[in-house]
């Protein structure tokens, strides 16, 4: 790996620790004003200390972000299709590579399909950004959506990344399933992020977030567990603390529970 890309992705992926706590508020690029995100920069503002970097889209970023900020930016460069349509898989690339460089982004991502009616295109789209990318040194984020119809299994979960790893993305980001580490052992060294998903409950959430830990998971790429909590800031601290700081569930639910 060269350094440009070693470099971005430690951006991302703390040298540390080994592990991060990607904050996502990309959301919007297909739900529109998402529960918690309507006023984007108030909702983020107070968790970006504590984030290792924040996955958003680029419009956001011109709009909510302090260009003065530390927090790395991850750019999701995908869309489409809203949460109106049907199918939700015919999506594109929207975004350049010059662009996420303007931005001085530390990595692009985009959603892929398995098993969605543009899978085929989504798989390709992955395989030519991942082409343009590394001529740039840049990280590409692999997101295995799942279509409403999709189990959520080991079996389905672990052919999605499976084919994101070959692919040559770099990070892979999924949700978490029994039977975890069968995934990890199906990527051969791609790290793996998991989203939260829909909001649960907050210990739910953090138990989940230390089983994917546990299984191999090099971190989280979580949004609505965190901004949709009634404490984000102790959310965020509890997500660090289990996946920062190896602590018990029982432990960053405590820290969840502490309002500053
Ligand atoms: C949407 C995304 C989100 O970034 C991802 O789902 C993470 O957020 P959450 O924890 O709310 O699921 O990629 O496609």
């Amino acid at each position: 790996m060269s350094w440009g890309m070693k470099n971005r992705l430690s951006k991302t992926i703390d040298p540390k620790t080994g592990r991060s706590v990607m904050l996502a508020v990309d959301h919007g690029y297909f739900q529109g004003p998402t529960t918690g995100l309507r006023n984007l920069r108030k909702a983020i503002d107070p968790l970006l200390p504590f984030a290792n970097c924040l996955y958003i889209t680029r419009g956001m970023v011109r709009n909510v972000v302090d260009p003065g900020t530390n927090v790395p930016i991850f750019l999701r460069v995908s869309g489409g299709p809203s949460i109106l349509q049907e199918d939700l898989s015919d999506e594109h690339i929207t975004v350049s590579m010059e662009e996420a460089l303007r931005i001085n982004a530390v990595g692009v991502g985009m959603s892929m399909f398995v098993g969605g009616k543009h899978e085929s295109r989504s798989v390709a789209n992955l395989g030519e950004l991942v082409n343009e990318a590394e001529a740039y040194n840049m990280p590409v984020l692999a997101i295995t959506a799942v279509g409403k119809d999709m189990v959520r299994d080991s079996r389905y979960i672990g052919l999605a990344c499976r084919m994101a790893a070959e692919q040559g993305a770099h990070i892979i980001k999924t949700y978490y399933c029994e039977g975890f580490e069968e995934v990890i052992e199906a990527v051969n060294g791609v790290p793996v992020v998991i989203a939260g998903g829909k909001k649960i409950e907050e210990k739910a959430a953090l138990e989940m977030a230390f089983n994917a830990i546990k299984a191999g998971a090099v971190g989280v790429d979580m949004g609505r567990n965190i901004f949709q909590s009634d404490n984000p800031v102790g959310m965020i601290k509890a997500v660090n603390a289990v996946v920062h700081d190896g602590r018990t569930v029982d432990e960053a639910f405590e820290i969840y529970q502490k309002k500053d």
